[in-house]
């Protein structure tokens, strides 16, 4: 599996996804550039989720609001306080961890020892291999799992009272038991905010000191008087927003996945107090509809937060099968009126609508759908990344592609001259202006046939458009299906009609 993810990295670097940033400067860790697939690629993201969220519900708006805030905002909203993590030093290597993320690395050691003992198992028992049971009766599973619940119980324990003594006597524990740094010598566990922080104006000092937003839901929630009166809305509504946010995470790895910049499409839906466990419901059914619509639904599970973040009286994620592991790919969480009722205080502001029902002045409950742009964009990426064997005549042959639905694919359709003689090249172009304004098509004349549709199956695109000499003839063009390699004839005039239907949800 690791070795997919490696595969992955790399192959999105080659077609033109992701590029380290600066890299002729080596490389800016946890922050990455996008090349012209990866743009499109996440353009058709955002799009994607700004129909669903916002021109599928008429009580749901878009807004687009500004990276740099008053500070007041991040004190109000708790993140100057408790928006830290937990970071731990090796005295020794110097190296320095989140803490939570090393002892996450050791229960993903004892999790490896139970996954080697099951493929043992399933070898040696082949078809007669029994999975539920073995995982209840193998002694060395069992050991292992009890481990595993002992480094969780302890964790969540110690992160919930902020014993930071607790955490690293566990980390010492777990070293020692199955060391994975090498040496023994920790410094204390400290807590570590993750906002960056800059000085607007000329002025330097505490007063004019800003951070660069860590999500973009503040920004939802300090406009929700403008939205709510210029919108004329009244909860239920929701206010949406697609853009960048900064966390100087401490653990710069696994890609794409924690970065340091990054985008989040956030919504957040304003309800009736004592109405949102009603909504929450309703929003974790939707979130999940979505993402089943463009992947394999064996690759997302919900995930129940027994312990919530500072603002939440419930929360849940949905998981995604990444290569290195399952992890969260968007949260849902009930704030309750935790922002609005903040800001209310702080500001001064009354932060309320009247509710009829109620005949009074009420802040309202808040549920809040949050997924990463760059996260959903890895998890589509792996979800499409596929390598078979196929029949190339009497051989067999390795093909690699990427099996992304038609709808998030960056290009849509490749159109191929099958010569560069004759008039084909014009004939293509011509079919070219049918459909370039309205889906991203690509043009190759380079190359034999075959390798033009490798080409195309490594990035993705769907559908491939040759136009050969029976074209000039019938007006009609072969079209090759990227997933299953078919080929058919089809008339240059249906092929708006085609992609347009193939490539919407
Ligand atoms: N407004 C709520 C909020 O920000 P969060 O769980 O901290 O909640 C929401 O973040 C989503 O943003 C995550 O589920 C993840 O997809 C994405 N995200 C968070 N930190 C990230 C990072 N460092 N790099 C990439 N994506 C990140």
């Amino acid at each position: 599996q690791e070795n997919v993810f490696q595969k992955i990295v790399a192959h999105s670097k080659e077609y033109g996804f992701v590029f380290p940033s600066s890299e002729i400067y080596g490389g800016l860790q946890a922050v990455y550039d996008y090349g012209p697939n990866g743009a499109a690629l996440k353009k058709n993201i955002k799009d994607y989720w700004w129909a669903a969220m916002v021109q599928m519900h008429p009580n749901i708006v878009g807004i687009d609001s500004s990276i740099f805030m008053d500070s007041q905002v991040w004190k109000a909203s708790g993140h100057v306080d408790a928006f830290n993590d937990p970071l731990v030093d090796n005295k020794d290597s110097k190296k320095r961890y989140r803490a939570d993320v090393l002892l996450e690395d050791h229960i993903a050691k004892y999790q490896a020892k139970i996954d080697k003992e099951v493929t043992k198992g399933r070898k040696r028992f082949g078809d007669d291999f029994d999975e539920a049971q073995f995982l209840e009766t193998n002694p060395n599973v069992l050991r292992n799992k009890k481990k595993i619940e002992e480094i969780e119980g302890r964790m969540k324990e110690a992160l919930e009272n902020e014993d930071m003594a607790a955490l690293k006597q566990l980390i010492e524990d777990c070293e020692i038991a199955c060391p994975i740094s090498g040496t023994k010598n920790w410094t204390d566990v400290r807590q570590f905010n993750l906002m960056f922080s800059t000085e607007l104006g000329a002025v330097s000092g505490d007063a004019a000191k800003i951070y660069l937003r860590p999500e973009t839901a503040q920004g939802i929630f300090v406009n929700f008087l403008n939205v709510m009166n210029t919108s004329r809305l009244r909860p239920p509504f929701g206010i949406a927003q697609i853009g960048k946010a900064f966390r100087n995470e401490i653990v710069a790895r696994q890609f794409i996945f924690r970065m340091r910049e990054f985008e989040q499409m956030e919504m957040q839906f304003f309800v009736k107090p004592g109405t949102e466990m009603e909504w929450y419901e309703y929003w974790k059914d939707l979130r999940m509809k979505w993402h089943h619509l463009v992947g394999n639904k064996d690759n997302y599970i919900f995930h129940d937060h027994l312990k919530t973040a500072h603002y939440a009286n419930a929360a849940v994620d949905i998981e995604f099968k990444f290569p290195f592991g399952t992890k969260e790919l968007e949260g849902i969480h009930s704030r309750t009126d935790f922002d609005l009722g903040a800001h209310q205080e702080l500001s001064g502001r009354k932060l309320q609508y009247f509710d009829n029902d109620m005949n009074q002045n009420v802040v309202p409950y808040v549920i809040e759908t949050s997924v990463g742009l760059d996260r959903m964009f890895l998890s589509v990426l792996a979800g499409a990344y596929t390598e078979e064997t196929v029949q190339d005549g009497e051989k067999t042959k390795e093909r690699t592609y990427l099996k992304f639905h038609p709808a998030l694919a960056p290009v849509k359709a490749a159109i191929f001259p099958l010569t560069k003689k004759d008039g084909l090249p014009a004939k293509a172009s011509e079919v070219m202006q049918e459909l370039q304004y309205d889906f991203n098509i690509t043009y190759e004349e380079k190359d034999a046939i075959g390798k033009r549709y490798t080409r195309q199956d490594l990035v993705g695109t769907p559908y491939c458009i040759t136009v050969d000499h029976q074209t000039l003839e019938d007006n009609t063009v072969t079209v090759r299906e990227r997933d299953t390699m078919e080929q058919f004839r089809m008339p240059i005039s249906e092929l708006h009609a085609f992609i347009g239907e193939k490539v919407s949800l």
